[in-house]
């Protein structure tokens, strides 16, 4: 039931104006003993030429209680709606009850096609925690966008070109080792990638070898090409072992490989409109007038380069996909190469550039030694979430579970966790992680969440003889009509989180419905004796197992029945 609407459409009727205009007017008054939702008149009072206080007053006047609202009242220049409380509960709970995993969906979207980058590791090495907050933001906001009726597709720009595959090339020839490169792919290739770097310090002929491995690399020479592969091939085949614990999946895999032979043309339609300037041998956009370092487009020894690829990949993505919005989830420290890049579209005359956005997160320390201190100084993701689902199966030494359960439930438990600890925070804040913070059972934590949710499966399995029809009137208590309250701005929830690119709007709802549920739970007895109440507040832990598993879903965490 969409309150907003049936307000806006009230007075609507009653003045004569336009409903989308009203909806964006209307607000929800922070003391609800002055209503559910409000009018502020004087934002009317230049279209009518009145006082704020005289508009509301006649407006008033001329509209009548429904079931739905109850009454109207002109209080000092604002319109005050109250909610008819009952049918409010009974028209929220049955459309929870009958949707089910399909509430808080919307069509808004109208199928147009949104593209999410994210995820987009580099072949050959680790994938790191920044690629872990990419992939996480970017499965959950396609899961909002989804809900919300856009036409999503998932995009892993894969680096997988550039001149380090030059140097990777030499290093394989130099010291690589088939049979560890088989058996630890990612962990070897650093290990040879990082040998180059310090070989090439002492002998500077290397970056000239590896410069002409990534010429013949370009020019699609088999050698080259074939260990390239390799590499690739070897890195999917881990990356995707992560993909597939994390439950997430992409549409193309189209890395900057792809644009390779696309390159050209950039380079043409920039020089047409003659944005391309000669700088030390090197071609750029420049973007002083902008603020902005310059776009390199063509370095000094010819190769093309990153934002080359991603000014081609932008323009592949327009013609393939006709996207409404092009979101790239990356860390900030790339925000200034978003900039740039978008900035050369727009020169170009791409008019929708506009429509490309950098979705940018901060960085996650981890102050935790043992995790920082391998090769290369990386954390091993795999490391991360094999520690969260240890110390949760720590935590399940008195669980009533089967053997054979606790194993998968962990794993669940565990994931989620760490997908949570990322989300919960705003993503342009910095984040210390913390095991405490993250697995804390009576906190802002995923395992709380699901803690909870399990927790309301429990009793739901164990209540018996429920009436059909639940009589929902009976749901007074303070707590439980806050409940209600908030179960009813699920979709106007999402619509904020996707306005904001930000799934944290998601992961507070779920934990502000949590704890409701829960000091509902420890206050209001739902097994009585009175079975008209005993269904009543049953239907409303159902309703609330729904809509927290819906969010869970919506930030890419899958839940567990018991634990
Ligand atoms: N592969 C890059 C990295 O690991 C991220 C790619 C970001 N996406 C893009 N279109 N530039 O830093």
């Amino acid at each position: 039931m969409d309150y907003r609407k049936i307000v806006s459409e009230m007075i609507s009727k009653a003045s004569d104006l336009e409903i989308d205009k009203i909806e964006n007017m209307i607000e929800v008054p922070a003391n609800s003993e002055l209503g559910d939702y409000a009018l502020p008149c004087f934002k009317l009072a230049s279209i009518y030429r009145k006082a704020p206080v005289l508009i509301a007053q006649e407006l008033a006047g001329k509209i009548l209680p429904d079931s739905h609202i109850s009454n109207i009242q002109a209080v000092n220049g604002y319109l005050n709606f109250f909610v008819n409380k009952e049918s409010f509960s009974a028209s929220v709970l049955n459309e929870i009850l009958e949707k089910k995993d399909r509430y808080g969906d919307d069509t808004v979207g109208g199928e147009q096609t949104v593209i999410i980058e994210s995820s987009s590791p580099n072949i050959a090495k680790p994938f790191h925690i920044g690629h872990l907050c990419s992939t996480i933001i970017g499965q959950s906001l396609y899961r909002l966008y989804e809900s919300a009726g856009y036409k999503v597709v998932r995009i892993n720009h894969l680096g997988d070109w550039g001149t380090q595959f030059g140097k990777l090339i030499s290093a394989y020839k130099r010291w690589g080792d088939d049979q560890a490169i088989q058996e630890e792919p990612i962990k070897e290739l650093l290990r040879i990638y990082v040998k180059f770097h310090e070989e090439a310090e002492k002998n500077p002929e290397l970056e000239e070898e590896a410069r002409r491995y990534f010429k013949n690399l370009e020019d699609g020479s088999p050698e080259e090409t074939r260990l390239w592969q390799w590499f690739k091939d070897l890195s999917l085949k881990e990356f995707n072992k992560l993909y597939n614990r994390l439950g997430v999946s992409f549409d193309s895999y189209n890395g900057e490989s792809f644009y390779s032979d696309k390159m050209d043309e950039v380079v043409s339609l920039l020089e047409e409109k003659s944005l391309l300037k000669e700088s030390d041998q090197a071609k750029i956009v420049d973007l002083e007038p902008y603020n902005m370092p310059p776009c390199i487009i063509v370095k000094s020894d010819g190769a093309s380069i990153y934002a080359t690829r991603d000014i081609a990949a932008a323009i592949y993505r327009k013609r393939t996909y006709d996207f409404y919005k092009n979101i790239y989830v990356v860390g900030i420290p790339q925000a200034l190469h978003f900039q740039q890049f978008f900035k050369v579209l727009e020169l170009m005359g791409c008019e929708w550039s506009k429509d490309c956005v950098h979705v940018g997160f901060a960085h996650v320390r981890f102050p935790d030694k043992k995790l920082s201190t391998r090769s290369g100084n990386v954390i091993y993701l795999e490391d991360v979430l094999d520690e969260s689902v240890n110390r949760i199966k720590e935590y399940m030494t008195n669980t009533k579970l089967d053997e054979d359960m606790i194993e998968p439930t962990a794993e669940k438990i565990g994931i989620g966790a760490v997908i949570f600890a990322f989300l919960k925070r705003s993503r342009e804040k910095e984040m210390v992680f913390s095991w405490e913070e993250t697995l804390n059972l009576e906190g802002e934590s995923g395992p709380y969440i699901h803690y909870t949710y399990a927790r309301g499966l429990n009793i739901l399995r164990k209540v018996e003889g429920l009436e059909d029809r639940p009589d929902f009137s009976l749901l007074k208590e303070k707590v439980e009509i806050a409940i209600i309250q908030k179960l009813s701005v699920l979709q106007e929830t999402i619509a904020e989180a996707i306005s904001r690119n930000e799934p944290m709007v998601i992961a507070r709802y779920v934990i502000e419905l949590s704890k409701l549920f829960n000091s509902f739970y420890n206050s209001c007895k739902v097994i009585t004796e009175e079975i008209k109440l005993k269904t009543a507040r049953a239907k409303l832990i159902e309703a609330c197992c729904i809509v927290i598993k819906k969010c869970l879903y919506l930030l890419g965490i899958e839940t567990v029945d018991a634990m």
